[in-house]
C-alpha cells in the first residue's frame, strides 16, 4: 500500500521509544471548525505515534501548525508565531516543526517556507493529513525536510481522533467547495466538493452518541450541496432526518448553509427533526444585490429573505445567525446601508462580521478597491453597534421561557455556568460545575445584548 499508516506509526514509535523520556507534541489549529476537526485527527495520529500532547510549544519535541488562509490577519498570526519558534529550535535542534492546513496548500506559502523558514521540517496540505506518520518517519530516519502537497482527495475514513471535548463533537460530512465566491480562498486550498458516504457519517454519529457525546456539529463549506457528488440519491435534509433517527439524547447542529441552496426542504427538516437545533446559520455576506453579484453569491436579497420568511411563517421567531463582509471592494454607503437593512429585518441572534481581506489568486483581488481602511472601520463599528441594539431587544423574547441548555463551561467574569440553547443563544445561570457536559432546563429571567441569564429548574 502506498501509504500504510500503521506501518509508519510503528516506525516512528520504535524510534521515539528509545528517547530518555516520552516525546511530547504541541498541535495548534487556526481557522474554522473544519480545520479544528482536522487538528483532532492530527492529534490522534500523533498520540498513536507515542507522543503525549502538551499546550506549550517551547518544550515540545514536535510542533504542528495547522493553519488558516481565509484572511490576511490569520496568515500574519501564523507567520508571527512561526517566527518565534526559530528561537526554540536553536536551543533544541531536535525539535521537529510541521506546517499544515490551508496555507500549506498555496504554492506561494510552500515557496516562502522553502526559502525563508528553513527550520520548518515538514509541510503537508489538508488532504495529505494521513501522510503525517510517513513524513515524520522520513524526517526522523533520514534527517531531511519532508514535504507532501498532494492532489485534493478524500481524507481517509476511520482515522483515530483525539477530540478536544468529551461532549461536543464535530463531524465533517463533506470537504471542499465548488462555489468560488470571488473574495474567498477556500475553494483553492480545499479543492472541489467531496461528500462522505452517509453510512460512514451515521456510523460515526452513532459511535459518538454511544460514547456520551451530546452535541453533534455537522460540518461542510456548504452542507446543502451534500450528496450531489455521490452515486446514491441523498440530500442534506434527508441526511438530517437519518441522523435525527439515531437513538439517544443529543442535539444536532450544522454549518454552513449557502443561501442559494437553502430552501423550504431544509427549514422543514430543521423544524420536524426534534434533535436538530432550531437555528440556521445563513451567511448573507451583504444586503446589496450589486455586491452579491460581484461576490458571485448567486442569490439576491429578496431570494435570501424568502427562506427567512418561510421559516418565520412556521416558527415566528426562528433563530438565524449570519456572516457579513464589510468593505468588499468599492462597496458604497448605499450598498452598506442595504446590509444594515437586512440586519434590521432579520434580527439575527448572532453575526460574525469580517472586514474584507484581499486574497491573492481570487477574482476580487483584481478589483481596484477605492475604499479606505478608515471607511471600512467606521462601517464595521456601525454594524456592531446596530447588532448590539438588535440583540438587546430581541433577546427579551426569551424572558419567561424555559430553555434546554447544553452546559459547556463557566463565565470567567461571574463564575456562572454557560451553555447554548437550541437556538444557539448563550445562556448563563448559577449551578454546579458537575453539570458541564449535560443538558439543563433553565428559566430565563433577563436578557443582555450577547446572552440571556436564567435560573436552573430542579428536575
Ligand atoms: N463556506 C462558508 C464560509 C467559509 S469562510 C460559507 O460560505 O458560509 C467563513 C466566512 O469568512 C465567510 O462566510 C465570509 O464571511 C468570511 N470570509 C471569507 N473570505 C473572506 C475574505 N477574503 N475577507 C473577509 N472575510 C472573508
Ligand atoms: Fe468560500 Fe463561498 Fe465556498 Fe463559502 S461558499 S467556502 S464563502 S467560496
Ligand atoms: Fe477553514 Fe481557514 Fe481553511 S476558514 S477551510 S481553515 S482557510
Amino acid at each position: 500500500m502506498e501509504n500504510n499508516i500503521a506501518e509508519y506509526i510503528d516506525l516512528v514509535k520504535k524510534i521515539t521509544e528509545k528517547y530518555d523520556s516520552p516525546p511530547t507534541a504541541c498541535v495548534h489549529s487556526y481557522g474554522c471548525q473544519l480545520n479544528f476537526s482536522d487538528g483532532e485527527k492530527i492529534k490522534g495520529l500523533v498520540s498513536q505515534m507515542g507522543y503525549s500532547l502538551i499546550e506549550n510549544e517551547e518544550n515540545a519535541d514536535l510542533v504542528i501548525f495547522n493553519t488558516c488562509a481565509v484572511r490576511e490577519n490569520a496568515e500574519d498570526r501564523v507567520f508571527g508565531n512561526l517566527g518565534s519558534l526559530k528561537h526554540f529550535k536553536e536551543q533544541r535542534p531536535n525539535m521537529i516543526i510541521a506546517f499544515c492546513g490551508c496555507l500549506a496548500a498555496l504554492d506561494k506559502t510552500v515557496e516562502r517556507i522553502n526559502n525563508s523558514y528553513k527550520y520548518v521540517d515538514i509541510l503537508f496540505s489538508p488532504s495529505a493529513l494521513d501522510k503525517l506518520p510517513k513524513l515524520i518517519s522520513e524526517k526522523l530516519s533520514e534527517g531531511k525536510r519532508a514535504f507532501d502537497v498532494n492532489e485534493y482527495r478524500m481524507p481517509m475514513e476511520g482515522l483515530v481522533q483525539k477530540r478536544d471535548s468529551s461532549f461536543k463533537a464535530s463531524v465533517p460530512i463533506m470537504f471542499g467547495c465548488n462555489n468560488f465566491c470571488t473574495y474567498c480562498i477556500v475553494p483553492y486550498v480545499r479543492g472541489r466538493e467531496r461528500s462522505r458516504r452517509p453510512e460512514d457519517i451515521i456510523r460515526e454519529v452513532e459511535y459518538l452518541v454511544e460514547n456520551g457525546y451530546k452535541e453533534i456539529m455537522l460540518l461542510g463549506q456548504n452542507v446543502n450541496s451534500y450528496g450531489r457528488d455521490l452515486d446514491e440519491d441523498i440530500t442534506f435534509p434527508e441526511l438530517l432526518r437519518r441522523i435525527n433517527g439515531i437513538d439517544g439524547d443529543f442535539i444536532v447542529r450544522f454549518m454552513s448553509s449557502h443561501p442559494k441552496d437553502a430552501g423550504r426542504e431544509l427549514i422543514d427538516a430543521i423544524i420536524e427533526c426534534e434533535k436538530v437545533g432550531k437555528h440556521l446559520h445563513l451567511p448573507v455576506q451583504s444586503g446589496s444585490d450589486r455586491i452579491l453579484s460581484e461576490m458571485n453569491r448567486r442569490y439576491t436579497a429578496e431570494k435570501y429573505l424568502e427562506t427567512i420568511d418561510y421559516a418565520r411563517s412556521r416558527i415566528a421567531d426562528f433563530s438565524f445567525s449570519t456572516d457579513i463582509i464589510v468593505g468588499f471592494p468599492n462597496e458604497t454607503d448605499e450598498d452598506f446601508e442595504k446590509t444594515l437593512d437586512i440586519m434590521r429585518y432579520v434580527k439575527y441572534d448572532n453575526i460574525y462580521s469580517f472586514i474584507y481581506s484581499k486574497r491573492s489568486g481570487t477574482k476580487a483581488a483584481l478589483i481596484d478597491d477605492r475604499i479606505t481602511d478608515e471607511q471600512k472601520g467606521i462601517r464595521m463599528r456601525k454594524l456592531l453597534a446596530l447588532q448590539r441594539e438588535i440583540t438587546s431587544e430581541s433577546f427579551e423574547r426569551f424572558i419567561g421561557r424555559t430553555m434546554r441548555v447544553l452546559v459547556d463551561g463557566t463565565d470567567k467574569k461571574t463564575g456562572m455556568l454557560t451553555g447554548k440553547s437550541s437556538e444557539f443563544v448563550i445562556v448563563r445561570f448559577e449551578g454546579d460545575k458537575s453539570l458541564i457536559g449535560s443538558f439543563a432546563d433553565v428559566e430565563i429571567v433577563s436578557a443582555q445584548n450577547w446572552a440571556v441569564t436564567g435560573k436552573i429548574k430542579e428536575k
